[in-house]
């Protein structure tokens, strides 16, 4: 169906072929909640031998910080304050880059939800689109998240948008954190992050007109790395 990992061609090569179109290439994966971009992006960074990072990350760290500090999800000044906090900057750029351990604190529904509702706030984005940006001036680069291809990059090297319905992503969700029986729990929360992402008014999660739209239902995590590296050869 798509080319093995073994016939492709080394990470070099490909890297110049971006290479060929900007000296610090930028990949842009965007999709909905559960959608598998940052277990996509983090292969494919490491297959380019790109740096990586997580921007979903960043809101749910700072959502996380802000209900440990007992701040308001609600106070739009206070959280944008937060997000320009220095120490906030560097402990999100080292947690993307380096782990391939999901960080457990980050991933509870109380994050998953917080995170969503930070992420509505026009200061908090404005804050950390502008720190997004100045890790991706320094390197070639795989950025994951909602707005990379439309906000964050606009002119992005490769633009890939993820779609699986909500029934997959919330199965394949369940089997991530095994919590077998999650399933009704995990669809509703997927369906209600999906609802509030695309209805915002700030940046909301649509696909860029220039984005490939790929859709994963029936692939596994490599077969879409594999299918994202046959379109960097074709770019
Ligand atoms: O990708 P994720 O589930 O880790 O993202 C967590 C939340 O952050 C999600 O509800 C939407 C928000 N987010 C965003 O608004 N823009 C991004 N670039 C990345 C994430």
């Amino acid at each position: 169906m798509f080319p093995s990992t073994e016939n492709e061609p080394s990470g070099t090569p490909l890297r110049s072929r971006l290479g060929v179109l900007t000296k610090h290439p930028t990949i842009a994966i965007d999709g909905p909640a559960a959608s598998g971009k940052t277990t996509v992006g983090r292969l494919l960074a490491r297959r380019l031998e790109f740096q990586f990072l997580d921007t979903g990350l960043m809101y749910r760290a700072l959502a996380w910080t802000a209900i440990r500090k007992g701040l308001s999800l609600s106070d739009g000044a206070a959280l944008r304050q937060l997000a320009s906090d220095e120490t906030f900057e560097f402990t999100v750029q080292e947690g993307s880059a380096s782990s391939d351990e999901r960080d457990p604190r980050f991933y509870t529904p109380e994050v998953d939800s917080g995170a969503s509702q930070v992420a509505q706030w026009p200061e908090v984005r404005t804050a950390l689109v502008k720190q997004q940006r100045d890790i991706a001036s320094k390197g070639s680069i795989v950025m994951v998240g909602r707005d990379i291809g439309t906000i964050v990059a606009p002119n992005a090297d490769l633009k890939v948008f993820l779609v699986a319905s909500p029934e997959t992503r919330a199965r394949r969700r369940m089997l991530q954190v095994g919590d077998e029986g999650g399933y009704g729990r995990i669809l509703a929360d997927i369906k209600q992050r999906d609802q509030r992402d695309t209805q915002r008014s700030h940046s909301p999660l649509v696909a860029a007109d220039d984005a490939h739209k790929l859709d994963t239902e029936g692939m596994d995590v490599e077969q879409v790395v594999d299918r994202i590296i046959c379109m960097i050869g074709a770019a």
